[in-house]
């Protein structure tokens, strides 16, 4: 084969993976995202006013899963909660602090379980079962109404923060 040819087959087969793997993205981020959302230069706006109780959004964020939980009147409320409107939610970084692996949420126990090594977290990120060493990361953001800026520090990210609640 030329090296022309070779060029020209490289090139084609470098498109065609990167036109599955942008179809890969999509698909990914719409079944994550029911949520809408903005994502623009380091930040990602969530709009947390049609959230579902109990129902876990995970949203990417600096090419992390970010998860959101809206929590039920049943549910535990928490120090490290955002409340918004007077309703509690969840918000972290959703990577199990043991090794990094994405811990899943079960809504029926309305707890999370990272399958790797079977570590357990409360609803509110806390550690409920060894060996996570600490609970789920809060990111930094800002409430700008019922909108949740990831990426940038507000009051209520910075309250938590000097409460040394993050993590
Ligand atoms: S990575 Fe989650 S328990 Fe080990």
């Amino acid at each position: 084969m030329s090296d022309r040819r070779q060029f020209i087959t490289g090139a084609g087969l470098a498109a065609f993976t990167g036109l599955g793997a942008i179809g890969a993205l999509y698909a990914a981020k719409r079944s994550w995202d029911p949520l809408p959302s903005v994502a623009a230069s380091g930040f990602t706006i969530v709009d947390l006013s049609v959230a579902k109780e109990n129902q876990l959004v995970v949203e990417k964020w600096r090419g992390k899963p970010i998860f959101i939980l809206k929590k039920s009147v049943d549910m535990k409320k928490d120090k490290r909660d955002i409340v918004v409107n007077g309703e509690n939610f969840h918000i972290s970084i959703g990577l199990c602090t043991h090794l990094g692996c994405i811990p899943s949420y079960r809504p029926e126990k309305k707890n999370f379980l990272c399958a790797c090594h079977g570590g357990e977290f409360d609803a509110s990120g806390n550690v409920t079962k060894a060996p996570p060493p600490s609970p789920l990361v809060i990111p930094p953001f800002k409430l700008d109404g019922t909108k949740l800026v990831l990426g940038e520090e507000g009051s209520e990210y910075k309250k938590l923060k000097d409460a040394d609640l993050i993590a």
